[in-house]
């Protein structure tokens, strides 16, 4: 196994969840310490048990990442006492589709809107500065495939995510040469437990896992992307 984020902090928001659990694993078995935010305690003692001997570089901290004061002490908090944030990774978000928008309930605009764009931008406002006096980090946002593939009974996801990648991207353009870099993940269904239940006569097998999708999100923090900013890479 190699051991790309030694010595490396990262938080990972949403790190408990169907795909953030699997990215926060796989920090933590390159070597980093992981900071996750997590809401439900299950979710994150379910976490703790999965890291094993990792857990003593595991931390978790009740965050609404929606509610940006609170955020914003957490991340003050994370940069006091480690003293560095290397990599920043967004696994917060949400669904809710299946309806053309004439028939889905008033909020859920709103809703997707608040889940799959403030979630990021919240972040961005509250690390980037961060990240630029230290001349160095990196942040992943995930977004999915359908913002770029606008399916139907979707409206409200759909332009959720397509907002996200154009705020990562431009975002990313005043980043550019700052040693910061921001980029999207578009992962389409993935193999979650959720997934599998909701759709249990399904394919599985065919579906991309959680842990395929974290080696695409470790590889964008990594030394070996030093190059790559703004970029959206489907998954
Ligand atoms: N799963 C897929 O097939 C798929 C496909 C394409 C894109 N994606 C995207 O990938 C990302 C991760 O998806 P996932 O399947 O891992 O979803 P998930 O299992 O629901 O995980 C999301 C995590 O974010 C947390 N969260 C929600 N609102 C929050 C808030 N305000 N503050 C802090 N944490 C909050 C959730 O906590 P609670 O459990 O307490 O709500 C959960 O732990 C999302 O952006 C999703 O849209 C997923």
């Amino acid at each position: 196994m190699q051991q790309r984020f030694k010595s490396q902090v990262v938080v990972v928001a949403g790190g408990t969840g169907g795909l953030g659990k699997a990215v926060s694993l796989a920090f933590l078995a390159e070597g980093a310490t992981v900071v996750v935010t997590y809401r439900s305690q299950t979710e994150f003692d379910a976490l703790q048990l999965a890291a094993a001997e990792s857990s003593s570089r595991l931390e978790g901290h009740i965050v609404d990442v929606l509610d940006e004061a609170a955020l914003q002490t957490f991340i003050t908090d994370v940069v006091a006492r480690h003293g560095q944030l290397d990599a920043v990774v967004n696994a917060v978000g949400g669904y809710a589709a299946g309806s053309p928008p004439w028939e889905m309930p008033a909020d859920a605009l709103d809703k997707m809107l608040a889940l799959n764009l403030r979630s990021g931008y919240l972040l961005l406002r509250n690390v980037v500065p961060t990240l630029l006096a230290q001349r160095h980090g990196a942040i992943v946002n995930i977004a999915a495939v359908t913002a770029v593939q606008h399916v139907a009974s979707a409206a409200e996801y759909v332009a959720s995510k397509a907002a996200a990648v154009a705020m990562v991207d431009s975002a990313a353009a005043n980043l550019k040469g700052t040693g910061v870099r921001a980029n999207s993940v578009l992962p389409s269904i993935i193999n979650t437990a959720s997934n599998r239940a909701a759709m249990p006569d399904a394919d599985h097998a065919a579906w991309p896992t959680p842990e395929d999708i974290a080696r695409v999100i470790l590889f964008l923090c990594s030394d070996d992307a030093r190059l790559v900013n703004g970029a959206a890479i489907a998954v």
